[in-house]
């Protein structure tokens, strides 16, 4: 009997044993990583260090259980549970611990691959989060010195370009060398309008040196029937936008991009030059993308008007109807630093609630562009909500004043990081029958 017991003892001594050192980087810890932190943590980004290497995870092993342990990182702020999105940044419990067995296990390397590293590595090298080269990248003509006086700017930029044929636009992204002082840009793009030259008229304007008159050296590009292609942006936490299957719109041959950037206050002088790619589909774009603002810059009535007084934790809200059936892609959120919680849904006119987006923790550090799993419809004549709470207290550690002042909404859409906003951004196309079947994650 004792010998019978002696016998399993040891079992299970080789059982958890094998198991502690079946778990190695490169065959455990490394698709984690790169599924998970990659995309951010590498050369290039807005991010404090790489994520690539064993070097680069095993020395600081300890912090990154930590940050996954406390669901700091990745960073992911729509609740799960209300609607999902595609690629939710959101580790399984199961990956957590395997993160802490790997480190107790002593962050064993196993069988060098080497080969993944330099791949990884490879895929950041074009500056792009995206699967591959753009096919076309269009810059800003000369940079801009962001003066390291703590003040707010808003700058106007023109990109004219200029191609062979035009692009069946399948994603869009932004990049900048230096993300860190942009609160937002938003990008408008026109098609060159007939006897107007795209390189007439100034570069660059700004709102505090060349006054409210600042946008009208770009009017000659919106002249006529011109229609605007394309609104898109960034803001912090975003990556670029992806339209797929026939969804899109098409990159006219020849025309210009206005980027309206808001910067946040600096305190060091900084040079900014930024990019747009474009990542083009073979196949053409039958559904054309458009886009419609609700809340603070666009269509509703905020109730009560977005005014928040001082030691206070205020709801406010803004609804939309529908005009037409239509698809949803992506929903884009949008609070200033009071913000604490954000909700939309829908009502249809059958009276059935549409789950949009919850953030029960708004951080204005994570905005993102959502993108549903699934294309989702909502009928003509629905009523979309927009919730918004507010923490105007000093509890809230993102309140720029101490103590806590009355703070402001309009519908100005050049206002200040202090000021707030209630938005939802949608990106939708016109309905067609089967489109909640459609999944809208993978190629
Ligand atoms: C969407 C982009 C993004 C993703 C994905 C991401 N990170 Fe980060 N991470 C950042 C940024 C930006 C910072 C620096 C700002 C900050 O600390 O909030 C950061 C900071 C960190 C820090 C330092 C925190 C501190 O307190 O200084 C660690 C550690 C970290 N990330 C680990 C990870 C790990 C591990 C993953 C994957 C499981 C991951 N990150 C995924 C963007 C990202």
């Amino acid at each position: 009997m004792k010998r019978y017991s002696l016998f399993i003892l040891f079992i299970l001594f080789v059982e958890a044993d094998i198991h502690a050192q079946n778990i190695t980087f490169y065959k455990d810890i490394a698709p984690i990583v790169y599924t998970h932190c990659t995309s951010c943590h590498h050369p290039g980004e807005n991010t404090p260090f790489s994520l690539i290497s064993y070097a680069d995870i095993a020395k600081r092993a300890d912090f990154i259980w930590q940050v996954v342990n406390s669901r700091y990182m990745p960073p992911w702020k729509a609740d799960t549970s209300y609607q999902h999105f595609c690629h939710e940044r959101v580790l399984t419990v199961w990956e957590i611990q395997l993160i802490r067995e790997w480190i107790d296990a002593g962050k064993p390397a196993g069988e060098n691959d080497s080969m993944i590293e330099k791949q990884q590595l490879k895929k950041f090298i074009n500056h792009t989060m995206y699967d591959r080269p753009p096919d076309l990248t269009i810059h800003m003509m000369h940079p801009y010195e962001i003066k390291g006086d703590n003040k707010e700017r808003f700058v106007f930029v023109k990109i004219p370009f200029e191609t062979d044929t035009p692009g069946n636009v399948e994603a869009i992204e932004f990049t900048a060398n230096n993300l860190r002082y942009i609160h937002h840009v938003n990008y408008a793009i026109y098609p060159a309008v007939e006897g107007v030259d795209i390189h007439e008229g100034g570069e660059l304007a700004t709102l505090d040196e060349d006054g409210p008159q600042a946008f009208q050296q770009f009017e000659p590009y919106l002249k006529g029937n011109t229609q605007m292609i394309y609104y898109g942006g960034w803001i912090p936490g975003t990556t670029y936008t992806y339209f797929p299957r026939d969804i899109g719109f098409v990159m006219p041959r020849k025309g210009v991009v206005i980027l309206t950037f808001h910067f946040g206050p600096s305190p060091v002088d900084t040079i900014l030059t930024a990019s747009l790619h474009f990542f083009f589909k073979k196949t053409p774009v039958q559904r054309k993308i458009e886009t419609i603002s609700i809340g603070s810059g666009g269509i509703g009535n905020i109730m009560p008007p977005l005014l928040i007084l001082p030691n206070q934790i205020d709801t406010f809200e803004v609804t939309a109807q529908t005009t037409k059936d239509i698809s949803l892609l992506y929903v884009w959120p949008h609070m200033h630093l009071l913000g604490k919680s954000f909700k939309a849904f829908a009502v249809t006119p059958a009276q059935d609630t549409i789950p949009l987006i919850y953030i029960p923790h708004w951080d204005f550090s994570w905005q993102d562009l959502y993108r549903f799993t699934h294309l989702v419809y909502l009928p003509k004549g629905s009523t979309v909500h927009v919730m918004g709470i507010y923490d105007n207290t000093d509890q809230n550690p993102r309140n720029p004043f101490h103590p806590p002042q009355m703070i402001f909404g309009d519908n100005n859409e050049l206002m200040k990081t202090t000021d707030e906003m209630l938005t939802l951004i949608l990106l939708y196309v016109d309905y067609k029958p089967h489109d909640e079947q459609l999944c809208i994650c993978d190629k």
